[in-house]
């Protein structure tokens, strides 16, 4: 299967495409800065045939349309790509712009790679939305406050993924929580390596049928309350 996955030069964009690689699946891997990644360059070395890398910046409309004009097939789209921007803020201290920015990674990001994805994604015969979400997004779990722009955002992205799925019967559609993972954004207290998170995220994406579209699903295979 081909497979598209958004924030791929580092954390657990990488990861996803290097175990999707390892197991034989066409990777399209957008970064937005490709020189800057070696993870992806030394994965272009061993899967050259497979690993296709091109320059995307989710926020921006050309450049997610230019790239996505390149691709001819895919079944998979991973809507890996987001910001973590105001863990340090307070409500009074939070700048309106912060919000505003993590929106447009966070929210309008996956929205529009599934604009511009969606005619070839509808041409595949098991196709594939995946957004990666944040147990931060729930509120039913919101028992701590804070992370206002983040969480918001990840609310956001959960809707999205539920009215696209009503929308779009034929594409299957999760919003994935992949655990605390140790990433530059989860930090180095994460209590899930990216190995063990992608592992388990992708035991659901690569068996759909298990789970019911427009779910909300942890990497551990739990469906998560909005
Ligand atoms: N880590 C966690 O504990 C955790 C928990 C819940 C959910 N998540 C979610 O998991 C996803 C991946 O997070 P991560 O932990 O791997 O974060 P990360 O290590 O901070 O990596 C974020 C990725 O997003 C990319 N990105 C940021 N802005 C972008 C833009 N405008 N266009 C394209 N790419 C952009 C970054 O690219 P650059 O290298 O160019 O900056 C990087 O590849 C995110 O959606 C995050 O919200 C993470």
């Amino acid at each position: 299967m081909t497979f598209l996955v958004t924030g791929a030069g580092r954390g657990i964009g990488l990861e996803f495409t290097r175990q999707l690689l390892g197991t034989g699946h066409h990777v399209i891997a957008w970064v937005r800065h490709p020189e800057k990644s070696s993870g992806l360059a030394q994965l272009k070395k061993d899967f050259s045939a497979t690993l296709t890398i091109d320059s995307a910046d989710v926020t921006n409309e050309k450049s997610v349309s230019d790239a996505a004009q390149k691709i001819t097939t895919l079944d998979v789209v991973i809507n890996n790509a987001g910001v973590l921007l105001d863990a340090d803020d307070d409500f009074e201290s939070l700048d309106l712009d912060t919000v505003k920015q993590t929106f447009e990674v966070n929210v309008y990001g996956p929205m529009r790679v599934a604009q511009h994805t969606l005619p070839i994604l509808e041409q595949s015969k098991s196709p594939l939305l995946i957004n990666i979400s944040s147990l931060m997004g729930s509120v039913t779990d919101n028992g701590t406050g804070g992370y206002y722009a983040y969480r918001m955002s990840k609310t956001a992205v959960n809707m999205f993924t539920k009215s696209f799925s009503v929308d779009h019967p034929k594409i299957k559609t999760f919003c994935m929580h992949p655990g605390w993972v140790q990433t530059d954004m989860g930090g180095p207290n994460a209590t899930t390596t990216v190995e063990k998170s992608v592992t388990g995220l992708l035991r659901i994406i690569l068996e759909p049928q298990k789970h019911a579209t427009g779910s909300f699903i942890s990497f551990e295979g739990k469906f998560l309350s909005w």
